[in-house]
């Protein structure tokens, strides 16, 4: 049977990475065998093209480029690990999926979305997550989370209103599909963060039994 494809989403500060971990360790713990990823990244090359577009120094990228390369690094994951993967009955737990790009080059930079869905449809085919959870805090918190940082990258260096805009993007995809997203209140103390991603996980997982 093939695998579940499953993406986790949110904003500077959410806590991707403790409850990516978190996630991982739940479904591994109801027997199934998961890949872990990440976008952009998750194959030698993409991982290179990630390397491009966090740059800070490619300061003049383009909004195209920064989109097409986010969809070739995507492209490239597909073909080499979430497909065959998915294809051999494993699990794929991403961390970031398309959803970050209607957010950031759609919302953030203001990309038409529906430039963004030809590439989707093009590059994915038929694929789409299964699951999608979506970390979601206040703009303002979640800065205040991620801290002062040192050396941003290109994308941490944006102000607070390219992630409300990025925020605003991911509600209006939940509400666009209500049955694939599940809306996680990261404001919260870490502990009550994972006992409702617990309870979306297990609820999933009775579901499809
Ligand atoms: P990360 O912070 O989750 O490691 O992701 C790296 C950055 O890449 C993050 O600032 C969001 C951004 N990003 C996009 O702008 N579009 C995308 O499609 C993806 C997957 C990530």
């Amino acid at each position: 049977m093939r695998g579940r494809f499953i993406t986790l989403e949110g904003g500077e500060g959410a806590g991707k990475s403790s409850n990516l971990e978190h996630i991982h360790q739940h479904l591994s713990a109801a027997g199934k065998s998961v890949i872990r990823t990440r976008e952009p990244g998750g194959t030698p090359l993409g991982e290179q093209l990630r390397a491009l577009l966090l740059d800070r120094s490619q300061g003049a990228m383009a909004d195209d480029t920064e989109l097409l390369l986010m969809f070739a690094a995507r492209a490239q994951h597909l073909a080499e690990l979430i497909n065959p993967a998915l294809a051999r009955g494993e699990w794929v737990l991403c961390d970031r999926f398309t959803d970050a790009t209607y957010a950031y080059q759609g919302g953030g930079r203001g990309i038409e979305p529906e430039r963004i869905r030809l590439l989707e449809q093009w590059v994915q085919r038929e694929l789409r997550p299964d699951l999608t959870l979506l970390l979601d805090l206040p703009v303002e918190q979640g800065l205040q989370r991620a801290g002062a940082r040192s050396d941003p990258d290109r994308f941490e260096q944006e102000q607070a209103e390219f992630f409300q805009r990025v925020r605003a993007a991911y509600h209006e995809r939940a509400g666009q599909e209500p049955e694939r997203f599940r809306i996680i209140d990261a404001s919260r103390p870490l502990a009550e963060v994972q006992a409702q991603i617990d309870q979306v996980l297990d609820t999933y997982l009775a579901g499809m039994n």
